[in-house]
């Protein structure tokens, strides 16, 4: 079953009356349980094509149906709602709330969230069982600003997933990150891609990019190309996948 499908979605920017056309009749479709990454070089949109088929940003022209609803013919708070319930988001400028712990970062889209009926004592255990998973537990009472950058993007992995989402949306979630903690944030996502989560990426990384199913190429506004692969099962697979996934960028002119 698909649970994005973008159909002719243009994205226009206005600024000072000028007409900034970033996305032009993109169409594509993922299903579900996907990892589909988006590539391509800086300021062809890939970004916009994120905010904007998860419902953080408008479109100016065209359909975008989650889970077959149509994001634009909902409602503020039903949008609200889809994206609280159903979506997690990892995005560079993480938006972490420096007058909370960690944990209470974590936990916070749980605690706004009008399909939970759980307690407080609940959820804070969901919310150290998840950082747990991810090798944080250590800090879940640690202000913000007292955590390494690894740590905090592992953090927004675990707030991504409060709300068991249906579909994860990442912005360049390991941009920010040095090797080591790249890898180990990326076998998180792809341990979560494996339980059923569905996910969509942005990245610069050919590394990054071999564990999904799918490359998207983005030049312009317009996908230029798409290159699928198999399911990633183990590391003794990854020297090849990224050799072919670089031959194939490299035809796109990466
Ligand atoms: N909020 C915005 N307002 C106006 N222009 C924007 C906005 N966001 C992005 N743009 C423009 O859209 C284009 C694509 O940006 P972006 O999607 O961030 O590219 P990428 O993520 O591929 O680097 C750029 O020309 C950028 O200046
Ligand atoms: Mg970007």
């Amino acid at each position: 079953m698909n649970i994005l499908e973008v159909k002719d979605l243009c994205k226009t920017y206005i600024i000072n009356k000028r007409q900034n056309n970033v996305l032009k009749n993109v169409n594509f479709s993922v299903s579900e349980g996907e990892m589909v990454a988006i590539m391509g070089p800086s300021g062809s949109g890939k970004s916009t094509l994120l905010y904007t088929v998860s419902g953080m940003d408008t479109l100016t022209a065209g359909e975008v149906k989650f889970c077959g609803k149509d994001i634009a013919k909902l409602s503020e708070k039903e949008l609200a709602g889809l994206r609280l319930d159903e979506m997690g988001f990892i995005f560079q400028q993480m938006h972490m709330l420096k007058n909370l712990t960690v944990l209470d970062n974590i936990i916070l889209p749980a605690t706004q969230s009008e399909k939970a009926n759980e307690t407080r004592k609940e959820t804070v255990q969901r919310g150290h069982e998840l950082m747990r998973k991810l090798g944080i537990i250590d800090i879940a009472d640690n202000d913000i600003n007292e955590v390494s950058g690894g740590q905090l993007q592992r953090a927004c992995i675990c707030r991504s997933m409060i709300n068991n989402p249906k579909m994860i949306f990442a912005d360049e979630p390991t941009g920010a990150l040095n090797r080591t903690s790249s890898d180990e944030v990326m076998a998180e996502l792809a341990k979560l891609n494996s339980d059923g989560t569905t996910i969509m990426l942005v990245t610069h990384d050919v590394k990054v990019a071999a564990r999904c199913t799918r490359v998207m190429y983005i030049v312009d506004g317009n996908i230029k190309g798409e290159y699928n692969l198999n399911r990633y099962e183990n590391e003794s697979q990854m020297r090849e996948r990224e050799r072919a996934l670089n031959n194939w960028l490299m035809e796109m002119g990466w």
